[in-house]
């Protein structure tokens, strides 16, 4: 059974109303990376770092999955095909949409204790101070993977990758490794490579197949095609 591994980035949800980080407009033009995405900042403002998450908390709340998530759960559900999708995305839309997804970079659903490691379900506001439900100390964070920190699940992925018949990764920029580094390990396992977005990304020359447009157009086309 041929095996699949996606690679999901903000673009995929793009169009059911999520800001993308780097596009024009985007998170990173809004917010420093340092003040609101980094162990410090959390250490230095943590009710600026709450707000941000809760905000976005709330919108992804808000939100629907599109075409394109959808394409994708049926893709994996269907006979025929072992599909892994792994994403980068902290919102649910694969799992609303009826997918499994490993979570590399954190969900804004989950809660973590950065004294003792316990996780639970995020309430949809957190507050300075959220008692750890476990340990009792007040030191709960959303459970995002900042920058400078370990994502989740490496060594799965990496196996996923070393076994995969094709790699396809759809709207991520290719500029934050490691998840910007899984084109070439899916190379060296020589895999089939398919990039999909709506421009080149910094990673669009280790790919050997493009298509390009909006995420929620091309990757049910593309799903079609291959069930078919
Ligand atoms: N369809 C397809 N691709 C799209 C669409 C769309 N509708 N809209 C935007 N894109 C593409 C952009 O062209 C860009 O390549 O999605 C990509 C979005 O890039 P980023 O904003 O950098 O998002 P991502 O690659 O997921 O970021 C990676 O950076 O800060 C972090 O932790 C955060 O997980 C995130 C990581």
């Amino acid at each position: 059974m041929p095996k699949i591994v996606l690679l999901t980035g903000a673009g995929i949800s793009a169009e059911s109303g999520l800001g993308t980080f780097r596009d024009e407009g985007g998170l990173w033009a809004q917010h420093r990376i340092e003040d609101v995405a980094t162990p410090e900042g959390f250490a230095r403002n943590p009710a600026l770092v709450h707000g941000f998450y809760n905000a976005r908390r709330a919108q992804a709340a808000a939100a629907t999955p599109n075409a394109a998530h959808h394409a994708l759960a049926r893709l994996q559900q269907a006979d025929g095909f072992d599909v892994t999708i792994v994403t980068q995305n902290v919102d649910g839309l694969h799992e609303m949409a009826g997918s499994t997804a490993i979570h590399m970079h954190g969900e804004l659903s989950g809660a973590l204790c950065a004294a003792c490691d316990h996780r639970w379900p995020a309430p949809l506001e957190m507050s300075v101070g959220e008692p750890c439900p476990a340990c009792k100390a007040p030191t709960g964070r959303p459970d995002i993977v900042w920058f400078g920190e370990m994502p989740y699940h490496m060594d799965t992925i990496a196996d996923h990758i070393a076994e995969c018949d094709l790699f396809v990764a759809i709207g991520t920029s290719g500029q934050v490794y490691p998840a910007a580094g899984f084109v070439q390990e899916a190379n060296y396992a020589g895999a089939h490579t398919l990039e999909i977005n709506l421009r080149d990304s910094d990673t669009s020359h280790a790919f050997r197949d493009h298509l390009v447009g909006p995420a929620s157009q091309v990757v049910p086309r593309w799903v079609d095609s291959l069930l078919a």
